[in-house]
């Protein structure tokens, strides 16, 4: 049932550009506009809506925090992301007019649904984003949008997450649709890239062994730091925890902006620090400050491993490995950006002799809070 994989996670990452693109099946129409009817909540509600809070755990929390650019960048209104653990404990402020998304892969992290129901008491309406066809939290929500991933087996999250994104992306887009900002074009053709979207991450599936590579030859070290700006800070979340869960290396995500508040003090001789650099097109200020911050990495002997666009020939004097993804609109770059960071931990875990699929003190669904 590992279809010739080793692993199921392996198996999974495969699967990706098929999970993506069945995510998306349906929900787009003939003329480029979001249909998100099964999504039970009237245009006229959702024009109502005044916040937007996201609560989840994990991998479906670093999810969350990509949503949170693409909701305020497409429809502005303000969104928050919280841990779902943390959510009820600090009484937070919520109303009918309160959009509340609960993500969960397996819909049934006590965590996220302790959370949701508080959200509910209060009144919030709530949205789920979940894999698990009639699993809790979908159930006790007043709307599903499922993510068509498949089963996923491995426990850490690959083809979940990247489904996620897909369909947060599809609720930002849906909210700014409904509502008509004046993103209007951009919207449109956000939509067209999205549905090209699992070609691209089929591309990056097909560049990987350069990574399988570097991640064996890192297999003695002790830490990886992971730096990211904008969208590419959730990514390096994302890509450190893949590590601590597979490879049991000690791995932390940081904003490159924060190097010099502090982390800047860990960087020592052939330090492996991977860096996600955001478009040069876009945002490119984000894009030279992340340039210097290599910069200045390398300066105090840091090993960089940068994964950069295809074309960005500003990056390549600064970095001792360089990891190629496809060119994409800035918001949607953690698709590919995500790609080559599981590929990464699961190649640096089998290296390190460990169990890929069932990592130590792991489990696939966390039933208690
Ligand atoms: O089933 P859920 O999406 O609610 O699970 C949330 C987290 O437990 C999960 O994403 C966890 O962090 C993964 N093992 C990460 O790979």
């Amino acid at each position: 049932e590992k279809g010739g994989y080793d692993y199921f996670m392996l198996k999974e990452i495969a699967e990706q550009p098929k999970a993506v693109a069945d995510t998306l099946l349906g929900r787009i129409d003939a003329a480029g506009s979001l249909t998100l009817d099964e999504v039970r909540i009237s245009a006229s509600e959702l024009r109502e809506v005044d916040k937007v809070v996201i609560i989840a755990c994990g991998t479906a929390f670093h999810a969350g925090l990509i949503a949170k650019y693409a909701i305020e960048h497409w429809t502005r209104i303000p969104c928050e992301v919280e841990l779902a653990s943390e959510f009820r404990y600090r009484d937070p402020i919520l109303d009918q007019q309160t959009l509340v998304i609960a993500i969960s892969q397996s819909g049934e992290t006590m965590d996220t649904l302790m959370a949701l129901r508080h959200a509910r008491e209060q009144g919030a309406r709530v949205l789920a984003i979940c894999n698990t066809n009639g699993s809790t939290i979908p159930r006790e929500s007043d709307a599903v949008l499922y993510t068509h991933a498949g089963p996923e087996v491995a426990v850490a999250s690959t083809k979940a997450f990247l489904t996620q994104l897909v369909a947060c992306y599809l609720v930002a887009l849906y909210l700014g649709q409904v509502r008509g900002t004046k993103w209007g074009d951009e919207i449109g053709a956000v939509i067209r890239d999205l549905s090209r979207i699992s070609n691209e991450v089929e591309r990056v599936l097909e560049t990987m062994e350069p990574v399988r590579e570097l991640a064996r030859s890192l297999a003695g070290k002790n830490t990886v730091l992971f730096l990211g700006r904008h969208v590419g800070y959730p990514v390096a979340l994302e890509g450190a925890l893949k590590l601590k869960e597979l490879a049991y290396m000690h791995a932390e995500g940081f904003a490159a902006g924060e190097l010099k508040h502090g982390p800047i003090a860990l960087i020592e001789d052939d330090l492996p620090v991977v860096v996600v650099v955001p478009s040069p097109r876009g945002r490119s200020v984000l894009h030279d400050k992340i340039v210097s911050n290599m910069q200045e990495i390398r300066a105090r002997g840091a090993r960089t491993i940068v994964i950069a666009e295809e074309g960005d020939e500003a990056v390549v004097p600064y970095a001792d490995h360089l990891i190629r993804i496809p060119a994409t609109p800035t918001l949607l770059q953690p698709m590919v950006a995500t790609v080559p960071l599981q590929v990464f931990a699961c190649e640096l875990a089998t290296a390190r002799g460990n169990e890929v699929d069932q990592p130590r003190n792991l489990a696939k669904s966390v039933t208690v809070e």
